[in-house]
């Protein structure tokens, strides 16, 4: 059988493989990937990576797109492809807030704390016997390829692609341990023990097991793992989902938060695709998730961006002017999630956009050649209200006012790079809160790794996902009325602008 060679990150892959397949979808088995923004259609020209041997000759997509295109190059015989250095992968983040503990590590030489998220995976590699940190790993997510959220996933899953989207997780889990042991000098064997968190969904398809429960009405998992299992031949611990859509990666960021150990109430945000929103209170942990749509993410934005270099990342105005600085400060290529909530934000300041949301321009310049539209005003509305009429049901749900509340924790990526007062100013986090604010980062990796390096608080993460009360959003007609109030902007000005 032919064989492909893949160099990514200077470390090499092989696999063999039969007929003539698609590049994008061996990747994809060996637990690779590249972006793919147009889901493989070769019109973003965002999966290209160099090839040698025998490969098909470029098609036309690819003459247009100026080289070779992960989606579009079939594989004839021997071959060797180079994956670039992607810029989402410098993006992906790995470090987060946790509270140092005494050691009590998990059995081993070395283990490694992983969080699979639906768009991005991340792990660190442990020495156990000191609790350092010998190297790190990062992919996109190879199940990005069969569908870009959780509930693409869960309908693959269920028209027979189960078995595929398992061995997509296996086989990048499999190549980021790899990677991080070739980066740490250590053989592959000597990892004896994984502490995985992710969120429900990507826990039921590491496992193999059907989503069924998670695709229908009443929505209830029927398996919450906080169990011990076997992985890649290796002892791994799956933390506790608390339902079908707040997964092991809020009960491992409330654990890295530390809320559970206060006497204090407090509120943690996730904002991503799915916004997870729970909120702490005398012992309980009242939890919800809300669809906030990719907005924050830079998709659906029609000169969106990820945090890739050149895109917006800041915007405020100085002597009445829009000013905007960009990732790199490159020239600007379009705009990405913080970005956007800056710029609404200044706009709203400065009486261009209602607080309808209504636009008098055809197009708002932020600068160079990037705008912003009318629709994609109408699409951070959606995903804000989406998030802001969560947090006022969940405290409304347990009783709480913005005044009580201690800490907001914001976790996740896209939290690291916000500016807390345009979030206000467009109303996604109430205003009240935004002294209060404390930016945890990955917090659920840094949860993951609590656990690998203190097996004691696997009784805390155990007694935070069994406090959890969950309070559904779909059909409350408390969340409907908050959510349709909610997608008005705030009226008030804020008055100062953030240089
Ligand atoms: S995925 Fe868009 S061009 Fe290949």
């Amino acid at each position: 059988m032919p064989k492909l060679t893949v160099w990514q990150n200077g470390i090499r892959h092989d696999k063999r493989f039969e007929g003539a397949p698609v590049l994008s979808r061996v990747l994809a088995e060996m637990g690779l990937s590249v972006p793919q923004p147009c889901g493989g259609r070769g019109r973003c020209g965002k999966c290209r990576v160099e090839a040698r041997g025998a490969v098909s000759p470029p098609n036309a997509l690819e003459e247009k797109a100026g080289g070779r295109l992960a989606c579009q190059l079939v594989l004839l015989d021997n071959c060797e492809v180079t994956l670039p250095q992607s810029q989402e992968m410098a993006q992906i983040q790995l470090e987060g807030r946790g509270h140092a503990g005494a050691l009590h590590p998990m059995a081993g030489r070395y283990g490694a704390a992983v969080d699979l998220g639906t768009t991005t995976l991340a792990l660190k590699l442990y020495a156990l016997s000191d609790g350092r940190n010998i190297a790190s790993a990062a992919r996109v997510n190879p199940q990005t390829a069969v569908a870009a959220d959780v509930m693409g996933r869960i309908g693959a899953a269920l028209q027979g692609e189960l078995p595929r989207l398992e061995r997509m997780a296996l086989g990048a889990l499999d190549s980021m341990v790899r990677e991080a042991c070739e980066k740490a000098h250590i053989p592959e064997g000597s990892v004896e023990t994984l502490a995985i968190t992710g969120n429900t969904t990507m826990l039921y398809l590491l496992r193999g097991l059907s989503p069924l429960a998670l695709s229908r009405a009443p929505f209830e998992a029927d398996h919450l793992f906080g169990e011990w299992a076997e992985i890649l031949g290796r002892k791994a611990y799956l933390p506790p989902c608390m339902n079908a859509f707040v997964g092991a990666d809020i009960t491992c960021a409330a654990l890295a938060s530390g809320l559970a150990e206060k006497e204090e109430t407090a509120l943690l945000v996730d904002v991503g695709t799915n916004g997870e929103i729970a909120l702490w209170k005398d012992g309980a942990l009242h939890v919800a998730s809300t669809a906030a749509g990719p907005a924050f993410e830079g998709a659906g934005i029609r000169m969106g961006l990820s945090s890739v270099p050149g895109a917006i990342d800041s915007v405020w105005l100085e002597d009445g002017r829009l000013k905007a600085h960009t990732i790199g400060d490159m020239p600007p290529k379009g705009v990405c999630g913080s970005g956007l909530i800056d710029a609404v934000a200044v706009l709203l300041d400065s009486g261009l956009i209602e607080e309808t949301g209504r636009v008098e321009a055809e197009r708002l310049r932020l600068a160079g050649e990037v705008y912003l539209y009318p629709a994609d005003i109408r699409a951070v509305q959606l995903a804000k209200a989406a998030i802001a009429a969560g947090i006022r049901t969940l405290m409304h749900a347990s009783g709480v006012k913005a005044d009580d509340i201690h800490t907001l924790y914001i976790a996740g990526g896209f939290g690291s790079h916000l500016d807390i007062h345009s979030a206000a100013r467009i109303g996604l986090i109430p205003r009240e809160l935004t002294g209060k604010v404390s930016v945890i980062g990955n917090a659920a990796l840094a949860g993951a790794t609590e656990l690998l390096l203190d097996t004691k608080k696997l009784t805390d993460v155990a007694l935070i996902a069994a406090s959890a009360r969950h309070v559904p959003l779909g059909g409350n007609p408390w969340f409907n009325e908050a959510y349709m109030e909610e997608m008005l902007f705030p009226e008030e000005q804020q008055g100062a602008f953030r240089p």
